[in-house]
């Protein structure tokens, strides 16, 4: 739809950006912190490790008076489990709790909004020894670790996320290392912990609600729109089963509290059904979220697959989906550019994406990640020309404001990364920040802190409330 005018970003706009607690905090062992799943993973050759990634531990002070400096309304960061209780569960760490209180506390002091993310890929290596999400008692497990956080934090973080991209987890679920991928049937076991997850996830929201009648509480999947290769009816369908499996899953359960009939019958035919116990549902439906966060760095596409195509379920990795017989195959946009680590960029598909969400579920939408990863080049003079991510940015902010204009309730925007940190799976050295660290992938020089270009056109976009892009 073309509009002869745009409307603006609305009044108390959270303008942010995100960070999780793995990926940028390093002091992996210190003050009691116990291991985590990705503290214990065999890493990816050839990149660093998750010690001390940006420092972020030892250097919060002086990364959020950048952040205030930089405008931020808001700023999305994780807690890390591990830190709060070591094992898990049974004893709380006080050194844990003290470091979040100290960071919350700056953050107010400085007037940023805290926007927390309960739990994001780090789950507690006991718990995992002891089945992990496989393991029911992992959903007691977070519904007591909730329980904490909401006691200890309550008080002054007022928005909470629950589960980061939940979906990412069970369809690249080997590399989060959630499941044995030597299992005669991963995917069954997969949606098996999705489905404990789902509930761990109502029930935290239940408990907000409870315990903090003034705080909001929602979900953060990462969420595409998704195109069909042509106009064939049958790749059309394609797109509708990756639709139902990529997202919709994932926010009918969080928002509706049911399964969503095609990814039901998909789970059914591919024998990956979960075993629901009595009372499952129950605990699933009511959990009403008071708004939907969700991730977009790109959108999919895909093609129909034949019952003998040879792709399984899996995707490449976040961004590149790769297909499953007889459901769909991923396919290349030849409409659209790539980033230097071949994910698609696709502003529109943003705008498309917003405009799915909100029709569905009729929900506030916060974007909690978007943001372009690149080899960024420190120059002399501690210049960093990151024009790429800017445009990158910008053009994604353009299609949120028509958006905004189509009718869509969005009242945030946290791309990733607030500072340079630690990709998933890419090493330091693929960059998303606003703020450079001065670190390569292996040797850490002096961890020091560089704007970017970036940095300053941000700085601009908030203070104008994104009139100027
Ligand atoms: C999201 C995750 O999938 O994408 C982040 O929530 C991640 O943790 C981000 O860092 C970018 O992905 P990557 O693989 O480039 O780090």
């Amino acid at each position: 739809m073309l509009h002869k005018q745009l409307k603006p970003f609305p009044e108390n706009f959270l303008w942010g950006a995100s960070t999780s607690a793995y990926q940028v905090e390093g002091a992996w062992n210190e003050d009691g912190k116990g291991p985590s799943v990705i503290d214990m993973a065999n890493h990816v050759q050839g990149v660093t490790d998750f010690k001390v990634t940006s420092d972020h531990y030892h250097r919060y002070k002086e990364d959020i008076a950048l952040f205030a400096d930089l405008g931020f309304k808001t700023y999305r960061f994780s807690i890390a489990w591990t830190r709060i209780y070591p094992s898990g569960t049974g004893e709380l760490n006080a050194k844990g709790i003290e470091f979040y209180n100290n960071l919350i506390n700056e953050l107010i002091d400085k007037g940023i909004e805290p926007l927390v993310t309960m739990y994001h890929f780090d789950l507690p290596y006991a718990l995992q020894q002891k089945g992990g999400w496989s393991n029911r008692e992992t959903i007691d497990a977070f519904e007591n670790y909730a329980k904490t956080l909401f006691e200890h934090f309550g008080d002054r973080v007022k928005y909470w996320l629950t589960i980061n991209e939940q979906n990412m987890m069970i369809l690249h679920g080997s590399a989060i290392g959630t499941v044995d991928p030597n299992l005669e049937n991963p995917e069954k076991e997969l949606y098996q912990q999705n489905h404990h997850m789902l509930m761990a996830q109502a029930k935290a929201m239940k408990l907000c609600h409870e315990m903090i009648p003034d705080a909001k509480i929602g979900p953060a999947p990462n969420i595409s729109t998704v195109y069909p290769a042509s106009s064939k009816p049958e790749d059309v369908l394609a797109a509708q089963n990756f639709n139902a499996i990529r997202n919709w899953l994932y926010l009918d359960m969080a928002v509706f509290g049911r399964y969503n009939a095609t990814a039901w019958s998909y789970l059914e035919e591919k024998g990956y059904k979960p075993t629901i116990l009595e009372g499952d549902m129950e605990a699933l439906a009511g959990a009403n979220p008071d708004f939907i966060a969700f991730n977009y760095y790109s959108s999919a596409t895909v093609k129909h697959s034949d019952i003998n195509g040879e792709a399984r379920n899996s995707v490449g990795d976040q961004q590149i989906a790769i297909g499953e017989a007889g459901v769909y195959a991923g396919a290349a946009n030849p409409n659209l550019d790539k980033t230097e680590f071949g994910w698609e960029i696709d502003p529109t598909g943003f705008r498309a994406t917003l405009r799915e969400i909100y029709d569905r579920y009729n929900l506030p939408l916060i974007v909690t990640e978007n943001g372009l990863g690149a080899f960024d080049k420190l120059e002399e003079g501690d210049v960093v020309n990151d024009d790429y991510r800017i445009d990158y940015l910008r053009k994604h902010l353009e299609q949120a404001q028509l958006a905004i204009t189509d009718g869509v309730e969005l009242f945030g925007y946290c791309p990733w990364s607030a500072i340079d940190l630690v990709s998933t799976h890419q090493g330091s050295s693929k960059r998303y920040g606003f703020i450079y660290v001065n670190r390569e992938e292996f040797d850490l020089l002096d961890l020091r802190r560089i704007k970017k270009k970036s940095y300053y056109w941000y700085q601009n976009v908030i203070k104008t409330n994104g009139a100027e892009l």
